[in-house]
């Protein structure tokens, strides 16, 4: 897999952030390629710069942060170089929708939830059609925005569509919050979502149902995802490929079956580590993720390896592809004998 048949892919991503203390590297070398029509999941431990990565595609970095190396590349484009607003024009909530991590932190308690629906429509307009100039919108284009909310709230499966948009946030559920949040993203037709950890804050019975919906949300349009989690759990039911991210860098990659099957890098099999049958759940890791001030030389895994040799503290590792698809950077790998291989 190559990042020109991905149809949105991270190379060699680096971002700084300028802190009272110093520099902090929260991403360095980090890849990822998300193919057509796939769910991809981004896992690793708290602090790893998953969210970091996410912003970054969405053109959201904050204040204090810099993007030293790297390009997202979306339909052509690198994403990195485009202004803020050609962004919020045409990429975030409109190619590209989000859904956030807290559905009670998402929605604004004091308006309606059909105005705050609406308002990403009158910004970017009905899918295929023009949005309306400086967000002014008629009474008949209003019907029509409202509408197509309808049909949005009957496709993430939330009953009552009609009588949703005239309630508060605080009269649902925090998984129907979620829905509502889904359907938010959904309601611009974006060609790939985001998801960052968007299931943490609910319960596991509702945690499940809104897996289940995402995928056939995906099936039924066509979608593509970027899902961020720390459950390895997540990533079985949900992703058809993943990266592994460690300490802001992509130490893993490849489809599900194979790293979860065989996890190649000792971070990856730390993690999975645990149960014979392979149910796969976030084992502790002796030690912590180190602080992105101060990160180990070499690769960023090696004060807590197991397999750690001196080399692997001099040098970052080359990335490989020892198994079809499945790259790491690991030193226990021999480099690929023909290069070719490393596009696969
Ligand atoms: N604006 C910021 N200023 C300073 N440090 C930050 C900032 N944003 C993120 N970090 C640090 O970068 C690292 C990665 O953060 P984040 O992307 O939120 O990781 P994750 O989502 O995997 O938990 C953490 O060590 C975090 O403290
Ligand atoms: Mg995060």
């Amino acid at each position: 897999m190559s990042v020109d048949d991905a149809l949105l892919a991270i190379e060699d991503l680096a971002v700084t952030v300028g802190t009272d203390e110093g520099k902090a590297e929260i991403l360095d070398r980090a890849d990822l390629v998300l193919r057509p029509g796939s769910i991809h999941g981004v896992v690793g431990e708290s602090g790893c710069g998953k969210s970091t990565l996410i912003k970054a595609i969405l053109g959201l970095l904050p204040k204090r942060t810099v993007v030293e190396r790297g390009r997202v590349h979306f339909e052509g484009r690198d994403l990195l170089q485009l202004s803020g607003d050609a962004m919020a024009r045409e990429v975030r909530g409109r190619a590209i929708g989000f859904i956030p991590q807290d559905p009670f932190q998402a929605l604004n308690p004091v308006f309606r939830v059909g105005d705050q629906l609406m308002e990403s429509l009158r910004w970017h307009g009905l899918p295929g059609e023009e949005a309306p100039l400086r967000g002014r919108v008629d009474r008949a284009t209003r019907a029509r925005h409202r509408a197509h909310l309808v049909s949005v709230l009957s496709a993430v499966q939330l009953p009552d569509a009609e009588q949703a948009l005239d309630r508060y946030p605080h009269q649902f559920s925090g998984g129907q919050r979620q829905r509502l949040l889904i359907a938010a993203a959904l309601s611009t037709r974006p060609k790939v979502i985001l998801a960052d950890e968007p299931t943490t804050a609910l319960d596991v019975t509702t945690q499940l149902q809104i897996l289940k919906l995402l995928r056939e949300l995906a099936e039924r349009f066509g979608l593509s995802m970027i899902f961020v989690t720390h459950d390895f759990g997540v990533v079985a039911q949900l992703c058809d490929t993943v990266t592994v991210m460690y300490a802001g860098q992509t130490v893993e990659s490849g489809p599900v079956a194979s790293v979860l099957g065989a996890p190649l890098h000792p971070y990856s099999r730390m993690l999975l580590a645990c149960h014979p049958d392979r149910a796969v759940e976030l084992a502790g890791i002796p030690g912590a993720v180190p602080s992105p001030l101060k990160p180990p030389s070499g690769c960023r895994f090696n004060p807590r390896c197991t397999d750690a040799r001196p080399v692997c503290a001099m040098a970052r590792p080359a990335v490989t592809t020892p198994a079809s698809q499945h790259r790491v950077a690991c030193t226990l790998y021999p480099p690929d004998a023909d290069p070719a291989t490393r596009a696969a």
